[in-house]
């Protein structure tokens, strides 16, 4: 349900007015298409067809049932009110809608068809904090080409994906949709997947548009609190928090969606110097800009003013597109009759909206998303699925292998307990729409078909969770966490009981898929206690236990780390979730994820990441001092750091080596290092290069990331890997936002992880 909430001429006339007409005209000129038809098309329409462009509706329903043609939705396309609608799908629906819009409206312009395809269509895919995990850039890229494969054959021409927020707040929900903490990493996650949604041709049938979200520094809501508002210095948010957005744009994506929150009190919704001055001025960013569903009609709760006041000041900022809020639909008229927006503003935002459906060919052909033959072939297909699982287990971390229990063996007696471990309805991961658990791998079932020979008994064990009311906030989208009828007692006794009879445990614990997402913010990030006291009894057990854990944030899991447990984190691994955790637990697939967020110790913790700063009194020693920047009860460090993950070989790392000492401002540099498996299984390695600017005009992160390569090595095998760092690699924003990098010199940490301690230095002349 949605709530909704000049210049006096005394003197020289003719020489101003001369160059008030060139000003304008030169304006003109400027704002005008590169796309004729687009300019024909602009000349003939009125104003509240032009007001009707900006309107992007949802007819509601859902998805999979939406009703296109729900009366409200279908008289607004006919009058000319409507420019795109979202949450309708199948081509044939989506064909009902167009024809309308182009059959009964007097200019017969198609629609944009928006959908929310954020980890996979409907082969889900890990969530995208999963598949960040990966670390591998062509298999991100490929999950997206998939997703736009199977949406446009479902009718879709444009994705709101994908979302792009860094995020160093595990307390919100949505840090799952995002790619973690890193900027450098954030941004090549955000061009592969834009060039995968869009690829390099938009009137391709199987591409979409993709739209860079939320912009901007949603991820950083105070308190972790969904929706809440972000103070930020601007060295900060260029630095650290802008770049994916920027490589988004950088990539062509083609529209951009605000954000819910305000920054320095303007909510993005309608902040002109983000949408506008930053935006496309600073950025020269060509697409348009969407808000996020009723962003718009917040900024009233925001305590802007009224739904006229806000709609005007958000065409003003340079927003093009209102979704589901009717602001601009209803208000605008009267702003442009009063003074308050002008024709041009309309104009040129119906103007972005017409050049993307140009770009997307529908002026040509506006069906040509609703080739009814195509989902049969394009949907679910055996290798998308195949691709799913390929992608759900190179998104795995492996945090802890105690005595080396895991890979087990295939023909093992295995208790397999937990709430999660045969639990279909909890594998496809939050905001996954377009999916359907019915099509999910539990992982009871993926141990059968991966382990044949196992003999296994399954027990529940525990509930996700024992209260009420909290289930009750997690299933609002259906049975998330179901509270069993027998008390918790009789579930652990039978748990217990299946352990003594096996070889080894495997226990599926964690959250729930809606316990992270939109709306879901938490303060207490551990695993929830129910599940907790099976762990510990099982821990207690003397049987080698493996704890494969699911989640869409980072834990705090100080507790589980020090019980002898091996812990496997498998965040929500998407459609083929069972089969890919059994991959890797009997050693199918040797694990190669790396965290991408760092895991604190405790809440309390919060914000802790890898490029933190030195401060004026770092800690030098692993004592505690007084008088340091410490705490008193916990360490400084993560409990897990970023760009960890553990393999079932080992990887050895030695000759760190750069190949100039001293460079100049527009030279590369290569650092080349030699890493050797030195256990028992072929496996892949993600190298990671750190750098650390030694002395610059504003404070430097201790160290961050500026180069990763994952590779393949066999055991016993010795390789040698370059990573470059080109001359932006050592530049950041400093305290004028000047992109520049400073002499001096730069020290290199390569390893397998944040905490990498094979170093070498260059110097910047
Ligand atoms: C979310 C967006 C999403 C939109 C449309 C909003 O609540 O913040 O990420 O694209 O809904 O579904």
């Amino acid at each position: 349900s949605i709530t909704f909430q000049k210049i006096k001429m005394k003197r020289m006339p003719f020489i101003l007015l001369a160059l008030t007409m060139f000003v304008c005209l030169s304006a003109k000129a400027q704002a005008q298409s590169s796309i004729p038809q687009v300019e024909a098309l602009l000349e003939k329409m009125t104003i509240e067809e032009k007001i009707g462009q900006l309107n992007l509706l949802t007819p509601g329903g859902g998805v999979a049932t939406g009703s296109v043609v729900s009366e409200n939705v279908e008289a607004k396309i006919k009058a000319g009110n409507v420019g795109g609608l979202f949450g309708v799908a199948g081509p044939d629906k989506v064909r009902m809608a167009q024809k309308i819009a182009v059959e009964q409206t007097r200019l017969g312009i198609p629609l944009l068809i928006g959908s929310d395809v954020i980890h996979g269509y409907k082969t889900t895919f890990p969530l995208p904090l999963g598949l960040a995990a990966t670390w591998d850039m062509e298999l991100i890229n490929r999950t997206a080409q998939v997703a736009a494969k199977e949406a446009t054959a479902d009718g879709i021409n444009w994705n709101f994906s994908p979302m792009v927020d860094i995020s160093r707040d595990p307390r919100w929900g949505r840090i799952s949709e995002g790619a973690g903490e890193d900027p450098f990493l954030g941004s090549a996650i955000a061009r592969a997947m834009v060039t995968g949604y869009q690829q390099d041709d938009l009137t391709r049938p199987n591409t979409m548009i993709a739209t860079v979200k939320h912009f901007a520094l949603y991820g950083a809501a105070e308190g972790g609190r969904d929706y809440n508002s972000v103070d930020m210095g601007r060295v900060k948010m260029f630095n650290d928090y802008l770049p994916p957005y920027k490589a988004a744009i950088d990539a062509g994506v083609a529209s951009v969606m605000s954000s819910f929150n305000d920054i320095d009190g303007v909510p993005a919704t309608g902040n002109k110097w983000l949408l506008t001055d930053l935006l496309r001025d600073k950025w020269g960013f060509k697409g348009f800009v969407v808000s996020d569903y009723t962003s718009l009609n917040e900024m009233i709760a925001h305590g802007l003013g009224n739904l006229q006041a806000v709609s005007a000041q958000a065409l003003n900022a340079g927003l093009d597109m209102d979704m589901v809020g009717e602001g601009f639909l209803t208000t605008l008229k009267k702003s442009l009759d009063e003074g308050k927006v002008t024709e041009d503003e309309i104009t040129q935002a119906c103007r972005r909206i017409l050049e993307a459906k140009y770009k997307l060919g529908l002026f040509e052909d506006p069906y040509r998303y609703n080739d009814e033959t195509r989902p049969e072939k394009d949907i679910l297909s055996k290798d998308n699925r195949a691709l799913a699982r390929e992608a759900a287990r190179k998104s795995f971390v492996l945090l802890k292998n105690e005595n080396n229990t895991l890979p087990l063996k295939k023909d093992a007696k295995i208790a397999l307990v937990g709430p999660l471990a045969d639990s279909q309805n909890n594998m496809l991961g939050t905001w996954s729409p377009t999916g359907d658990t019915k099509y999910a791998v539990p992982i009871l079932e993926g141990f059968k078909n991966v382990a044949a020979g196992a003999k296994i008994t399954y027990a529940k064990g525990a509930n996700i969770s024992n209260d009420k009311a909290f289930a009750e906030k997690i299933n609002v989208f259906g049975p998330r966490i179901e509270i069993d009828e027998r008390t918790p007692e009789t579930m652990l006794k039978e748990a217990l009981e299946a352990a003594k009879k096996a070889d080894v445990v495997v226990a599926v614990a964690g959250e729930a898929t809606e316990m992270t997402g939109e709306a879901s913010s938490m303060t207490s990030i551990s695993i929830p206690e129910s599940q907790k006291m099976l762990i510990r009894a099982l821990a207690k057990t003397g049987k080698p236990v493996v704890l494969v854990l699911m989640s869409g944030r980072p834990l705090t899991i100080e507790e589980e780390m020090g019980l002898p447990v091996s812990i496997l984190q498998v965040w929500h691994p998407g459609v083929e979730a069972g089969n890919a955790i059994a991959d890797v637990v009997f050693g199918n697939y040797n694990p190669s994820g790396k965290i991408t967020a760092s895991w604190p110790r405790n809440v309390g913790q919060i914000p802790v990441y890898h490029s933190m700063k030195n401060t004026g009194r770092p800690e030098l020693k692993k004592e505690w001092e007084k008088f340091k920047s410490s705490y008193l009860d916990v360490d400084n460090s993560p409990l897990i750091p970023f760009g960890f993950g553990l393999s079932y070989t080992t990887f050895e790392y030695s000759d760190i080596k750069v190949d100039h000492s001293e460079i100049t401002q527009d030279q590369p540099v290569n650092i080349s290092v030699t890493v050797k498996n030195t256990g028992n299984y072929d496996g892949e390695e993600v190298v990671q290069l750190y750098l650390h600017d030694v002395v610059r005009s504003i404070t430097p992160p201790k160290r961050t990331l500026k180069g990763f390569q994952k590779v393949m090595i066999n055991k016993g095998e010795r390789k040698t890997i370059t990573l470059t760092l080109t001359p932006d690699d050592l530049k950041f924003y400093n305290g004028n936002l000047d992109f520049i990098a400073e002499p001096g010199v730069f020290e290199v940490y390569v390893g397998g992880n944040s905490d990498a301690q094979l170093k070498t230095q260059f110097t910047l002349k």
